[in-house]
């Protein structure tokens, strides 16, 4: 029986491509490893389901969205694209000579100054697309009667393109736009800016130690076969920018080429990533739990607020969305204690888990999988009753889509939080992230540690 089963068994396996080693078909998407310029992607990280668990509804949610897809920040503009393509515009270099690298020949800047920062047309479907998915997933809440977003153009954007997928008409909704000004203190969808001990570019110093050393064997390679361009590691950082920037302008790019980078090298442009945020907006900044713990606090208020209009402190919305920039949505991780490198381990060397001159691969604090355009933070409500948990109501996070489980109150169902302990645990976590004003230490007289902007 087993010889004459095993071969058939083999073929079917082969057949799906299930369950097997495969040492000679690895495989590799640059799109999932592009840090701030991904985009958007579902990267199960956990693998845990994101259905409701079993015996739960979801009565309330409110989710925080980055804008979708832009031409090009400024930043990453100004300083490695710009002179990438100056240098490609002025060069002597035959590119059609040059195998790996011929497409130079005819290749088109896609970036102009008059699109910077503009939201691409496949950014607008995209958010309009995550509007139909999260209204196909709450099909019983109420569309929202107002979103919010920061005044930037591309969050606006980003909120009326998502308005167009959520809502039947969408002037239905109103579009909330939260000022970006530097005196809001914790009241805005920007509370970096009004933090003076935030520095925007903090960790570009240990990101720069680890772009030396990632791009090296990439400089020598290009300049050994085009001799006259001298490629610089800001050049080869600025090939993995344009990869990101020109699929999401013109829907595929030939700088995403694995024989342009190789895998490794696409993973050390999301490592020196990975360092700069950690330093600027994650685990390595003393600040950034203190700037994300407003929104977290001024949301659990909403969602926690009586859904029986005995109290006016909420819009008695089922669904808060808020759009803001990259920063805001890894202050928030920080805030829930989510991507710690140093989780369980009752230590707290976190820079130690971010080394400069090597890629730690274990790390949990991956910037594609928590900043890309339009990364998306998820909090539900919900109601259960569930075999072998009592019943009542619970919490739980999303990112991205994959659910997940707050350090110290996941015991629920489906890892979720239950309502009596998420205010201790919410209290927990305002001690050791601490407040904003004293953290921030803003130089303005007006400042406040509350985001109201949900409250009428
Ligand atoms: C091209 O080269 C010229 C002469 O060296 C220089 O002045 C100019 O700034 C360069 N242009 C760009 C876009 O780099
Ligand atoms: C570039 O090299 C190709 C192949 O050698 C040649 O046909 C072409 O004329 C060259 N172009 C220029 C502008 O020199
Ligand atoms: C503080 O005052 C400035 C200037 O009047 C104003 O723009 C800002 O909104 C105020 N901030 C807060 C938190 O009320
Ligand atoms: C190559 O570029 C580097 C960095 O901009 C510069 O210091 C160096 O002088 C250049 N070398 C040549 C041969 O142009
Ligand atoms: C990590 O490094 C940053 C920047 O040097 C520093 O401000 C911070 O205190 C360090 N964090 C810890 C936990 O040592
Ligand atoms: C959380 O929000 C409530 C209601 O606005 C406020 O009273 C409280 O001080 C906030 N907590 C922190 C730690 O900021
Ligand atoms: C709250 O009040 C509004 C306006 O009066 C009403 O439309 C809405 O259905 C009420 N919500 C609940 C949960 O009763
Ligand atoms: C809620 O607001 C309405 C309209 O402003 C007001 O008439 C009502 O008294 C308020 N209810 C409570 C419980 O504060
Ligand atoms: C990260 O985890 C460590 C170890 O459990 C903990 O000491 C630290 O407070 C956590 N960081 C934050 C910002 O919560
Ligand atoms: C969930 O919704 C279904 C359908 O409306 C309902 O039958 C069930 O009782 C609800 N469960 C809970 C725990 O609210």
């Amino acid at each position: 029986m087993y010889s004459k089963a095993l071969p058939l068994l083999s073929v079917a396996l082969c057949a799906t491509g299930a369950l097997s080693h495969t040492p000679n078909s690895y495989s590799f998407d640059p799109l999932k490893h592009l840090a701030g310029v991904a985009p958007p992607f579902d990267p199960q990280d956990p693998d845990l389901d994101p259905t409701p668990p079993q015996g739960c509804n979801v009565t309330r949610a409110a989710y925080l969205v980055r804008h979708a897809a832009i031409y090009a920040n400024d930043f990453d503009y100004e300083s490695y694209i710009e002179g990438f393509v100056g240098k490609l515009s002025n060069t002597t270099v035959n590119w059609t000579t040059v195998p790996v690298l011929s497409f130079l020949a005819t290749w088109q800047n896609p970036i102009t100054d008059a699109e910077m920062e503009m939201l691409t047309r496949a950014g607008k479907l995209e958010a309009t697309k995550l509007g139909v998915d999260v209204a196909q997933r709450y099909q019983s809440l109420r569309t929202p009667e107002k979103i919010w977003t920061s005044t930037a153009e591309r969050t606006v954007k980003s909120a009326k393109s998502f308005s167009a997928g959520i809502a039947d008409d969408d002037s239905d909704i109103q579009i909330v736009e939260v000022s970006e000004g530097e005196e809001e203190g914790a009241n805005s969808l920007t509370p970096y800016e009004g933090c003076p001990a935030y520095s925007s570019s903090a960790g570009s110093k240990q990101a720069t130690s680890f772009l030396d050393i990632y791009t090296k064997p990439a400089i020598a390679r290009f300049n050994t076969a085009a001799p006259a361009f001298n490629f610089t590691a800001n050049d080869i950082y600025a090939i993995s920018l344009l990869c990101g920037y020109e699929t999401v302008i013109r829907g595929s790019s030939p700088f995403c080429s694995l024989d342009v980078l190789s895998p490794n090298e696409w993973l050390g442009f999301e490592y020196t990533n990975d360092i700069m945020y950690h330093y600027n907006t994650g685990f390595g900044s003393p600040v950034s739990g203190a700037i994300g713990f407003p929104w977290v606090n001024a949301t659990f208020n909403s969602l926690m607020a009586s859904q029986n209009n005995m109290s006016n402190a909420t819009t008695d919305q089922d669904l808060y969305i808020s759009f803001t920039h990259r920063e805001l949505p890894p202050t928030v991780l920080v805030a829930l204690d989510l991507f710690n490198n140093t989780a369980f381990s009752g230590a707290n060397n976190i820079n130690g888990t971010m080394p400069t001159d090597t890629i730690n691969h274990r790390r949990a604090w991956k910037s594609s999988n928590i900043l890309s355009f339009l990364t998306n933070i998820a909090i539900e409500k919900m109601s259960c009753d569930s075999f072998g948990f009592d019943a009542g109501t619970y919490y739980r996070v999303l990112v991205n889509d994959a659910p997940q489980s707050l350090n110290g109150c996941s015991n629920g169902p489906g890892e979720s939080c239950k309502d009596s302990d998420m205010t201790t645990w919410l209290n927990t976590r305002a001690q050791v992230v601490g407040e904003y004003d004293a953290t921030c230490m803003p130089d303005y007289s007006n400042s406040t540690n509350v985001l109201g902007i949900y409250e009428y």
